[in-house]
């Protein structure tokens, strides 16, 4: 079964604790995350499937993989209350069995990808969760992609794995709906750009996106990325290799929150 539902959504957690000043444009982002949410829930996914990045939840700076892909069969449980936010807490099925099949399937491929038998999940699934499934009764399945230490994978390598990943999935008789977390631009703890949002860069992302260019994203270079506080479009980057980068955006919403010093960004694609 192909892909019945695709969006990406930033997770910087600071939106779940607090409403920022501009509150205009968050009521506008939690409306089309509210339309993003009900779209799903009427294509009736099986699954939903993370592309996500580690935040030193799962792996440190001594051993991180470029890829990783969660295969357990235990059930995957976000604790919100590190975020005080306890009663917001998550626990989810896992899509243990399609995890070992995409496992199986990348590794026959020449993909490399480490599989994690026990994950610890953080707020790169939390607030999408939050956004997108409150209820948390469908079956999870995480994929990492390396955002976070160098050296980072290039961003043509994260649209490839994508690409298999995508091309798998059609053969699997799955409904998976794919969620790519993290974005747009920050740089957490950086010197200097503790309080900065890169709007250019953000707003020149959103347009390939409008313009069903999405493939674009894979030209950038890791360094451009970095420069502009983009690393965790990796993640968007792979969601695009498995929807074949020419997806026409369904709902958007784009603001830099400078309260939350990130640029928050909810999209979702038109599939078939
Ligand atoms: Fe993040």
């Amino acid at each position: 079964m192909p892909i019945v539902s695709a969006c990406c959504i930033s997770h910087a957690p600071q939106i779940i604790l607090d409403k920022p000043s501009n509150l205009e444009d968050f009521n506008k982002y939690v409306s089309v995350s509210r339309s993003i949410r009900d779209d799903i829930s009427k294509v009736r996914p099986d699954l939903i499937l993370f592309v996500t990045n580690d935040h030193f939840d799962n792996f440190f700076l001594n051993n991180i993989p470029s890829i990783a892909i969660g295969v357990g069969e235990q059930p995957y449980s976000v604790d919100a209350s590190r975020w005080g936010r306890p009663e917001i807490s998550y626990k989810c099925e896992s899509a243990s069995s399609l995890a070992l099949k995409l496992l199986e399937e990348l590794l026959n491929r020449g993909v490399d990808i480490t599989a994690l038998h026990s994950v610890t999940m953080g707020m790169d699934v939390l607030v999408p969760m939050y956004f997108l499934r409150p209820e948390a009764d469908l079956p999870i399945l995480p994929i990492y992609i390396n955002d976070y230490v160098n050296p980072r994978p290039r961003p043509q390598r994260a649209y490839e794995w994508g690409k298999h990943l995508g091309e798998i999935l059609k053969d699997q008789p799955e409904r998976v709906a794919v969620i790519g977390t993290g974005g747009l631009s920050h740089w957490t703890g950086v010197p200097g750009k503790a309080n900065y949002i890169d709007e250019k860069s953000d707003r020149e992302i959103i347009g390939m996106l409008e313009s069903g260019e999405g493939f674009r994203l894979a030209e950038y270079t890791i360094d451009e990325l970095l420069e502009h506080g983009q690393h965790e479009l990796l993640n968007w980057i792979c969601v695009q290799g498995m929807l074949g980068g020419k997806s026409e955006l369904a709902r958007y919403f784009y603001t830099p929150f400078y309260d939350y010093v990130t640029g928050h960004a909810i999209v979702s694609f038109a599939i078939g």
